[in-house]
């Protein structure tokens, strides 16, 4: 078991490694089986979530995991259902909870705080900034933003959403997960790239701090802090 156990961190530290090129707050999660377990639930929770609504459900962790094609994710499927000890229920009842509104991070929360739960949590944004203001068709515009913790947070994002001007482009948006902040100011950065493919015009964006998954509701899930951006592509 431990076998396993060190192949799934391993493969794991590479993956998060490129997720640290861009983020310029680290969480305190070094190695830990929280981001692996969501980045999981990201690509499994809803089918899981099918084959517990089926006619004939599985009623074990290996008849659940077995239903995963992917032996790899079958490998994390069955650590997470046996972790601490073989608990089907307990995965069970977090795939049913989470599985209908497809949170990841609820997700993780409910299975023996696989991802850190901190009730309470808050924040405020202390500043926004966009550079340049405005710029042509292949400006990389950059978005800062301060913000401070008051009280420590749980598992949560960190999200920005753009919106393009007109209607032939869909609002796109950028997170960082994060395992929680302890209370202190943090900085985050976010680039967006311009592509001659995008309309020129007015962009507005909304920068969320949130306790969960930004713009659910499941249990102890809130937007902590909020505020707005614009920039312009001419
Ligand atoms: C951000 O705002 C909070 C609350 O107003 C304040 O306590 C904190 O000092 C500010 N931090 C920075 C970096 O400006
Ligand atoms: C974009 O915003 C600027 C000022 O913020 C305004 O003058 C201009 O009319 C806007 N353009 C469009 C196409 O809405």
């Amino acid at each position: 078991m431990s076998g396993i156990k060190i192949a799934i961190l391993v493969a794991f530290i590479a993956l998060a490694s490129s997720y640290e090129t861009s983020p310029s707050f680290s969480s305190d999660g070094a190695i830990d089986m929280c981001q692996p377990c969501v980045a999981f639930a990201d690509t499994n929770l809803q089918p899981l979530y099918q084959t517990l609504s089926g006619n004939t459900p599985p009623t074990t962790c290996s008849g659940l995991c077995s239903t995963i094609k992917d032996a790899f994710a079958q490998q994390i499927c069955l650590y997470l259902c046996q972790n601490p000890q073989p608990s089907p229920s307990t995965m069970f009842t977090a795939v049913k909870r989470a599985g209908p509104s497809q949170d990841s991070i609820y997700f993780c929360e409910s299975l023996n705080q696989i991802c850190p739960v901190v009730n309470g949590g808050a924040a405020v944004i202390n500043s926004t900034y966009v550079t340049p203001s405005t710029g042509g068709v292949n400006t990389v515009f950059k978005v800062q933003v301060i913000f401070t913790v008051t009280s420590a947070t749980g598992t949560g994002q960190v999200l920005l959403t753009v919106t393009p001007p007109g209607t032939s482009v869909k609002p796109f948006s950028y997170d960082y997960f994060n395992e929680g902040f302890a209370v202190d100011s943090y900085s985050a950065k976010f680039e967006i790239p311009m592509t001659p493919q995008l309309p020129t015009g007015n962009y507005t964006g909304i920068v969320q701090i949130c306790s969960g998954t930004c713009g659910l509701t499941n249990p102890g899930e809130a937007t902590l802090a909020q505020s707005s951006i614009k920039f312009t592509v001419r």
